[in-house]
């Protein structure tokens, strides 16, 4: 077998075989194929897409690539959430303990990444003290006692997909629903849940922008859970402006702590109170989406998500006071008001590139080894549908360096579009695909 004709194959818009999909990402892996076969390769999937059958095989072969994760050990439904990636998406740290509250048991590997903002891990460790390594023994003990631990993902979980998406990540190859979605799928199937819920972002600040292929994606990854044995389901939600208000690791953390002292934003909890739904479904707590919204809704308002974010940051080594005291977290120095020069209403955020304004002031890394500033970030104030007066403020802007302030804060000032007319607040939940 020759590299050079899988490739050609796929160009061609054929069918790769098994055997074929195995060989290339063995040779990948193991250092044969060389990057710019891969890349051509993962080109030509981009155009040329790939059936049921290919995804499953790919999905199988990245993930034979690495060490999966053997969960058995801890008791009950194990239930895992992963989203496909959005500006100030929050949801993970108030997700974590709804849930556990709730009786579900939450494992949860994240990861780093690179981006607007940090990955989840990044953004625990904005918390003074909180450790996101333990051994395979402490995690495992700590979501029996407690019901949730999170931690950073292990060495050598699915080693192609780390190869595969920090080549796509430079070669304009990101965005193709069968290399996301095995991407995704191989991930969450090594690390070991019984249950998948997946969010699947869509819109200008998601890699999919349009509902069409939001679906087919969402569609594409529950058939493979399911042919895993893991039962999964997907819900699509909007990310044509930021979820929430904050943007920055210290901020969303903090946005978490008010979220679950039931005063956080109205689309994240929200969005939080469904997702926690679906997670109790599949965790067999509740029987349908209607009793699991009640429980949900319980569960936060009653502060016992608040309680058990309380006993996981301390478990995990961190200064649990923060839930009362958010000064203890890190802040940029300075703070800058962005203001509206306009009366009207907000009708458009241009996400993505609100998400690169906080990506430039520190708040996430461009390259894998940028060092994040970890109090930096953006509170976004007025959302699409909001009305605006002159001078009201439209975001607020943390950071500590003055040189890179400016260019963030122009591009934050140019991702507003206004309207005259009354704008309506756009659905946030627009699917949910089983
Ligand atoms: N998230 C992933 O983990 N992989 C992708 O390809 C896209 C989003
Ligand atoms: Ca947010």
């Amino acid at each position: 077998m020759r590299a050079y004709d899988i490739i050609a194959k796929k160009r061609d818009g054929q069918n790769l075989t098994k055997e074929e999909i195995e060989y290339f990402i063995q040779g990948y892996v193991k250092g044969f194929i060389p990057d710019y076969q891969v890349s051509a390769w993962a080109m030509a999937v981009f155009f040329r897409g790939m059936n049921d059958e290919e995804i499953a095989f790919l999905t199988k072969e990245m993930i034979k690539s690495g060490e999966t994760i053997d969960l058995s050990e801890i008791k009950g439904i194990k239930v895992d959430k992963h989203s496909t990636g959005g500006v100030g998406d929050t949801t993970t740290l108030v997700l974590g303990p709804l849930v556990a509250a709730g009786g579900v048991p939450v494992a949860k590997m994240s990861g780093r990444g690179l981006g607007h903002t940090g990955g989840t891990i990044d953004k625990l460790e904005a918390i003074p003290g909180f450790n996101v390594e333990l051994t395979r023994e402490e995690f495992i003990k700590q979501v029996n006692s407690i019901n949730l631990a999170i931690v950073g993902q292990s060495g050598n979980l699915v080693p192609a997909d780390k190869k595969l998406y920090a080549l796509r990540d430079v070669t304009a190859t990101v965005n193709s629903i069968p290399l996301i979605a095995s991407s995704v799928m191989s991930k969450k199937i090594a690390a070991g849940a019984d249950a998948i819920l997946l969010d699947v972002k869509v819109g200008n600040g998601a890699f999919i922008k349009d509902i069409s292929e939001a679906k087919k994606l969402a569609r594409v990854m529950v058939n493979i859970g399911n042919n895993f044995n893991r039962k999964t389901m997907a819900v699509i939600s909007n990310m044509n402006q930021p979820l929430g208000e904050a943007i920055g690791n210290s901020l969303e953390v903090r946005e978490a702590i008010l979220t679950l002292k039931g005063q956080g934003p109205k689309d994240l909890t929200e969005l939080c109170l469904v997702l926690a739904s679906y997670m109790f479904v599949l965790g067999k707590k509740t029987t349908n989406f209607e009793e699991g919204y009640e429980y949900a809704t319980e569960i936060l308002y009653s502060g016992k998500g608040l309680l058990k974010f309380g006993e996981f940051i301390k478990a995990q080594g961190g200064d649990e006071r923060v839930k009362e005291n958010l000064e203890i977290l890190p802040l940029g120095k300075f703070k800058l008001d962005i203001r509206s020069s306009y009366q009207g209403y907000v009708k458009e955020i241009d996400t993505e590139e609100i998400g690169r304004a906080a990506m430039i002031i520190g708040a996430g890394r461009a390259k894998k080894e940028d060092k994040i500033d970890l109090g930096v970030g953006i509170l976004i104030k007025k959302k699409i549908g909001d009305k605006v007066e002159k001078d009201d403020i439209l975001a607020e802007v943390y950071f500590n360096d003055g040189k890179k302030v400016r260019e963030a804060v122009s591009i934050i000032e140019n991702s507003y579009k206004f309207s005259k007319e009354k704008v309506n607040k756009p659905e946030l939940i627009l699917d949910i695909i089983t």
